[in-house]
């Protein structure tokens, strides 16, 4: 997937996977993370989520990443907020408070861009990338956070033949290939939620599969 293909997704309007409400998975299992106040928490690929709002209600300090300007500027717009913008090439960086997002590729991050990052949140960023990119996303994340750092992964899994993604569907097999040698991974949660993804049930999909990950680091599960 090139950027290109997510300038236009943006531009268009097609933006299909943003929820209008904060995500129930964050707001049950976060918990489980133990995260604590003032510990900053990367979201990747976070879009215009107001997820990034939530983690910041709960005391964290947040860093999103996204490619496009205008789901960064929408994200902090359509809420009213108007953030100090600080040129940072190659990233632009949005403050306000406890968020901040830096609109530029995740690709192009390196640690000092984030600071030491406790915990990561991720829905709908690994399954937004094709199989041959997972690999190199994984172990670009790895290499920004440190040993200790957890994570909330939330996938989507259904039958690639059914649907060319993105959304792609990663199934639990790929993650613990993905993520096992350095996390203990323990499923939280997996749910149908094909009655609630009237678009995706319209590009041909007979089953839908979300589900939820805690990734703790190997020898630090509490
Ligand atoms: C499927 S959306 C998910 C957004 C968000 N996580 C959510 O739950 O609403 C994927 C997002 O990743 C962004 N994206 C894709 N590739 C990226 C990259 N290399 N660096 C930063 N953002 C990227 C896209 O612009 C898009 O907003």
């Amino acid at each position: 997937m090139q950027p290109e293909f997510w300038h236009q997704r943006w531009q268009r309007g097609e933006i299909g996977w943003h929820l209008a409400e904060i995500n129930v998975h964050l707001q049950e299992h976060w918990s489980l993370l133990s995260v604590g106040a003032g510990d900053r928490v990367l979201v990747p690929l976070c879009g215009k989520t107001l997820d990034l709002l939530w983690l910041a209600g709960q005391g964290h300090h947040v860093l999103g990443v996204e490619l496009s300007p205008i789901a960064v500027e929408a994200l902090f717009g359509d809420s009213g907020l108007t953030p100090e913008v600080i040129e940072e090439p190659p990233f632009r960086r949005y403050r306000l408070d406890e968020i901040e997002v830096l609109c530029g590729d995740f690709f192009d991050l390196d640690p000092a861009h984030l600071g030491q990052v406790a915990a990561v949140y991720d829905r709908a960023s690994l399954i937004a990338l094709p199989p041959e990119l997972r690999p190199r996303y994984v172990e670009h994340l790895v290499g920004l956070i440190r040993p200790e750092t957890r994570c909330l992964l939330i996938t989507l899994e259904y039958d690639q033949a059914q649907m060319a993604g993105p959304p792609f569907a990663v199934r639990e097999a790929e993650v613990r290939s993905l993520f096992g040698g350095r996390y203990d991974i323990r499923r939280l949660a997996g749910l149908d939620v094909l009655a609630e993804n009237p678009s995706l049930r319209s590009r041909g999909l007979t089953s839908l599969l979300e589900q939820v990950y805690a990734l703790h680091p190997r020898g630090q599960v509490p």
